[in-house]
């Protein structure tokens, strides 16, 4: 899939989910929703609480099935079956991308409210399903069996739990029957508890002794507890707190303006509106505004829905507003209340869960995809993992399936972002690998680094344009890339000498070469490798600015580590030559010996023996070395460089 192909692909699923979670809003259009979490396992007793809480409900979500069934046909789903997650805003982007995470969605509601429980396997290995259910539940209920008490599982679940930035932590301390509603029992669990929830920083949690089996203070309060209302929590049953406590999109209400932009909605010349889900805050006409990453400022003029312009719309309302003024504006972009807005920057912390069965690779450029802006991202060393289930740091070069670690995060452009414990939208992401288009990984800013907004960029007089104009040429960079022994220097050098004759300004970097100076601090790990070619990049950046036509003959195996230097580049300025020479030609050549130390286990991590060479899928130019000569490969690059110029 092309970039914009994907990024299509993730602005119409938000658009499918957006439009799906307004169809289920507008059958029960005067109750709010709430969306919560169960955590706990089969035997502390979870199925059993849902299916009481459904069928105590009476109000299982058939119909409302249907409805949605219907509509997700109407949005584009085309006859699929209903995907539930289609429900789920948070990790929207792993849907089409087809990583299947284990969260079963169920729906209920009550006289007060709607529901949506996120139910997810409980082990430790589905550390991604329960943080995919979590990022966008209102409240979690922690379940602890009373005979068991708090559990390694219970402070992971906890622990992420927070880390999800779930403000409303219930204790739902289970089985009590088994324990013969003993309050002894109950206030032991919520004081040892309540020692684990401080140290990690969970401020504040509501505790209730219940039975799931036996229908205890689910929806009516127990007479087997009469001691209960008399503790802090004041005997409220489960499904009153459900029902009662304050949800995000309430408190995400009174936070500054955020829109950010889904699509510029321009249907004809006289509209010209801007199209989202409001992350935070409300707005209407009149409201000033100011838009990001540009700053430029309007004012409001009409707040568009489906149903009609409304007077004001607030977080959780899917709307169209419209400026006063011809601003820039597009996909991306976030709309802000003018004298609030948020930051931008490139560089920040982030905590990371990682999601894929592929361990992070430092410095890799993945996609990076943050409220509806999506850019390029690397990642730097972890600055350490976390150990779930004792919240020990622990030293790390990687994050694995289910780790979650912390580590510097680096952007290709400015974002617009806001610390993940202040907006969900704007500080949660998720990083998708460019080849595969795989989610990999969820994560959450912490805060933007200082130094990316203290380093500017220096203006200077003579630009690259001079620099090119004075050579009378147009700057470009031939990037070789083959197996060891493929022919690349020869054939680049042959290149050099060329354009050389024909008083172009040239200049080759070569593998063997750079990594006697520049890169000799380099190996050849994966890591290594990125680093590398990563410098290579910047190097041949500042030779094109100089003017210069940059001929590189690097290994360089990784196609996303190619692109990341191909959009380093002016758009035209790039030409992948691919020196296509299959590793059995190349291994009998064997100039420098290479494989046969390789194939002997002297020499290890070698390209085509073991390490990966992933080949070009698109080069700019491919060379066949067992069909034609040196000679005949140089004159053909020669002649699409300068045909192209
Ligand atoms: S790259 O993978 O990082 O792009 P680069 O082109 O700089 O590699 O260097 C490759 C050259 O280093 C090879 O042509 C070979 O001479 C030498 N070399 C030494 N060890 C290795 C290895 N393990 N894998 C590949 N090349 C190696």
């Amino acid at each position: 899939m092309s970039d914009v192909e994907t990024k299509e692909a993730v602005y119409v699923t938000d658009q499918l989910i957006a439009d799906d979670i307004d169809a289920y809003l507008v059958q029960h259009e005067h109750k709010t929703m709430l969306r919560f979490i169960t955590c706990g396992s089969v035997d502390d007793g979870k199925s059993t609480l849902i299916g009481r809480l459904l069928y105590d409900s009476k109000m299982i979500f058939e119909d409302q099935l249907d409805a949605l069934q219907s509509d997700s046909k109407k949005v584009g789903t085309q006859g699929q079956e209903i995907d539930f997650a289609l429900l789920v805003d948070g990790l929207a982007a792993e849907r089409e991308q087809g990583i299947t995470i284990d969260v079963a969605y169920r729906f209920f509601n009550t006289e007060k409210r709607k529901f949506i429980v996120a139910d997810c396997p409980g082990h430790e290995q589905y550390t991604r399903n329960m943080v995919t259910g979590a990022s966008t539940a209102d409240l979690a209920v922690i379940l602890i069996d009373a005979r068991k008490g708090v559990l390694v599982q219970t402070r992971r679940h906890s622990y992420l739990c927070h880390l999800i930035g779930i403000k409303n932590i219930v204790l739902a301390v289970n089985k009590m029957d088994l324990v013969d509603y003993s309050q002894d029992v109950f206030d032991r669990i919520v004081e040892e508890y309540g020692a684990f929830a401080r140290e990690i920083g969970i401020e504040s949690f509501t505790a209730l002794p219940i039975s799931g089996f036996k229908g205890d203070n689910i929806t009516t309060l127990s007479d087997k507890t009469p001691w209960y209302k008399a503790t802090q929590y004041a005997g409220i049953t489960l499904v009153e707190h459900l029902e009662t406590v304050e949800v995000l999109s309430s408190v995400d209400a009174d936070k500054p303006f955020r829109l950010p932009v889904q699509w510029v909605n321009r249907p004809n010349l006289d509209f010209r509106g801007f199209s989202g889900l409001i992350a935070t805050g409300s707005v209407r006409a009149g409201d000033k505004i100011r838009v990001l990453p540009s700053g430029k400022t309007s004012t409001i003029t009409r707040v568009v829905t489906y149903d009609g312009d409304l007077e004001e719309a607030v977080a959780g309302q899917s709307v169209t507003v419209c400026f006063a003024d011809e601003i820039d504006c597009s996909r991306g972009s976030v709309i802000s209340i003018a004298d609030n807005p948020p930051q931008t920057a490139d560089q920040f912390e982030a905590t990371f869960v990682w999601m894929a069965d592929e361990a992070m690779v430092p410095g890799r450029a993945y996609w990076l995809k943050v409220g509806t802006q999506m850019v390029s991202a690397t990642v730097q060393e972890p600055k350490y993992e976390v150990n779930v289930n004792t919240m020990e740091k622990l030293a790390a070069k990687t994050l694995e399936l289910n780790a979650i670690g912390v580590a510097e995060l680096t952007t290709d452009k400015q974002i617009v972002f806001e610390a993940y414990a202040d907006n969900r939208t704007l500080g949660g992401f998720i990083l998708i690998d460019k080849m595969t288009n795989a989610t990999v990984a969820a994560g959450m800013i912490h805060f933007s680094l200082r130094r990316s907004q203290n380093v500017h960029w220096q203006a200077v007089d003579i630009d690259r344009k001079q620099h090119a104009g004075l050579k009378n040429q147009r700057p470009a960079v031939l990037w070789f890339t083959g197996l060891s022994g493929s022919g690349k220097s020869t054939i680049a050098n042959l290149v050099e000498k060329k354009l050389h004759r024909m008083n172009r300004h040239t200049f080759l970097l070569d593998g063997d070469n750079v990594r006697h100076g520049l890169n000799k601090d380099l190996g050849f790990t994966e890591a290594d490798r990125i680093e590398n070619i990563r410098r290579v990049g910047e190097v041949s950046k500042l030779m094109t600015d100089a003017g210069l036509i940059v001929i590189t003959a690097f290994i360089s195996p990784f196609q996303a580590d190619r692109e990341m230097v191909r959009s380093m580049l002016p758009e035209g300025e790039f030409f992948e030559v691919f020196i296509d020479t299959p590793l059995k030609v190349a291994e009998a050549r064997d100039v420098k010996g290479l494989y046969k130390k390789a194939r002997s286990g002297e020499l290890k991590n070698f390209t085509g023996i073991d390490s990966p060479y992933e080949a070009p899928r698109n080069p700019e130019i491919r060379i066949d070395t067992t069909v034609i000569s040196p000679e005949e490969a140089a004159n053909l690059i020669v002649d699409t460089l300068l045909g192209d110029a």
